[in-house]
């Protein structure tokens, strides 16, 4: 098990020697800011605080960061609950958390400054500039994007200290953070970047370069379409889908990953796959008709008690509550694989 991430009562331990813009980076001396205290923002916060930082979480309202500060609190006794951080720690580190309307005064005083506000090229501008002229010169930034490219709206001033980290929701359960630099990024940002994730627990990825999307949501999308296909023609129903994948890629993904499954299928063969003539890739189709109708009844989805499954009188809290609880269970589980992933 990866100490720093799941340790059970006692406070995780911070490595020594860790540095940020080339100056020690401890959880005793310095501050983080979150940008966004939405669906990512008080998972990552959370992870911080944890580790002893202080942080501010930042958003535009007072509800908006009431509710950020309700979502850290309820993640946080969750792991209570399921004994994997004790509830002094755990109001230890909910203390160090200050939920903050704006930005200004938590980028003052911020080392790391973490953006996970909307992907809307506006407010990232605005934010860049607002870092650049609110922080000090060796301030960090991470951003949060998915798709947008960052490095084309940060000010020169910030490019060199601006590095993607992306997280995966639930951010603080999930490990993986996919991490590039843009053209303008300092070589030691992105490896100080993968250095204090890993302190924090996560699994950190590094990609060569910067492509929209990055690796696991592309991913996910090219699996999407041929779901969609498969659910369109007629080939399986959806929660037959959903058990096939559950008892077949999920498992077998943990072990080998993608790439390594072809190993064991072998090469010739995974090649004879490929070039099937009977096996027809269907074209692409970016609005098939399960999601577009759903969509236009307003079946959003747990937020709405209904979308491919139904949640009549469990609430959306509930049910992330509820996968929150199994994802903790896995990962503590699979804790060895998750923390250190090699090839078999
Ligand atoms: N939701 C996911 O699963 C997920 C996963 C990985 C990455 N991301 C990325 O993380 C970022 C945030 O995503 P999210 O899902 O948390 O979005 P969200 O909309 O749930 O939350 C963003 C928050 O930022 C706040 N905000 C807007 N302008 C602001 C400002 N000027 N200052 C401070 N706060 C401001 C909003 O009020 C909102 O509460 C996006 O770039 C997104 O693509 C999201």
């Amino acid at each position: 098990m990866n100490p720093t991430q799941a340790s059970p009562s006692s406070a995780p331990t911070w490595p020594a020697g860790l540095t940020l813009g080339g100056q020690p980076f401890v959880p005793a001396n310095d501050r983080i800011a979150v940008l966004g205290a939405g669906v990512m923002g008080p998972g990552i916060a959370s992870v911080f605080a944890e580790h002893g930082f202080a942080v501010d979480l930042c958003d535009i309202s007072e509800a908006a960061v009431e509710r950020g500060m309700a979502t850290l609190r309820e993640s946080m006794q969750i792991k209570v609950e399921l004994g994997l951080s004790s509830a002094a720690s755990t109001a230890r580190a909910i203390g160090r958390v200050t939920p903050r309307v704006g930005i200004a005064a938590a980028l003052k005083s911020a080392r790391l400054v973490i953006e996970a506000v909307p992907e809307n090229r506006e407010i990232k501008s605005s934010i860049y500039r607002e870092v650049e002229a609110s922080c000090t010169p060796d301030t960090v930034v991470w951003s949060n994007t998915s798709t947008m490219n960052v490095f084309v709206l940060a000010p020169p001033a910030v490019q060199s200290r601006l590095v993607v980290a992306h997280w995966f929701a639930p951010p603080h359960i999930l490990p993986l953070v996919e991490v590039v630099g843009g053209p303008e990024t300092a070589m030691v940002a992105v490896s100080e970047c993968m250095a204090v994730l890993r302190a924090l627990g996560k699994t950190p990825v590094k990609l060569e370069k910067f492509i929209p999307g990055f690796v696991v949501n592309r991913l996910q999308r090219a699996l999407g379409h041929e779901a969609f296909h498969l659910i369109e023609s007629g080939a399986i129903s959806i929660e037959n889908l959903d058990i096939a994948v559950r008892t077949s890629l999920a498992p077998r993904m943990q072990i080998l990953g993608l790439m390594q499954r072809y190993d064991f299928t072998g090469l010739n063969l995974s090649l004879r796959n490929l070039e099937d003539p009977d096996i027809v890739d269907p074209p692409v189709n970016l609005a098939p008709e399960p999601l577009t109708r759903r969509v236009a009844n307003g079946e959003l989805g747990v937020t709405t008690g209904k979308g491919f499954y139904g949640y009549e009188g469990r609430s959306s809290l509930d049910m992330q509550r509820a996968r929150d609880v199994k994802l903790w269970q896995v990962v503590i589980g699979l804790s060895d694989l998750l923390s250190d992933p090699k090839p078999l």
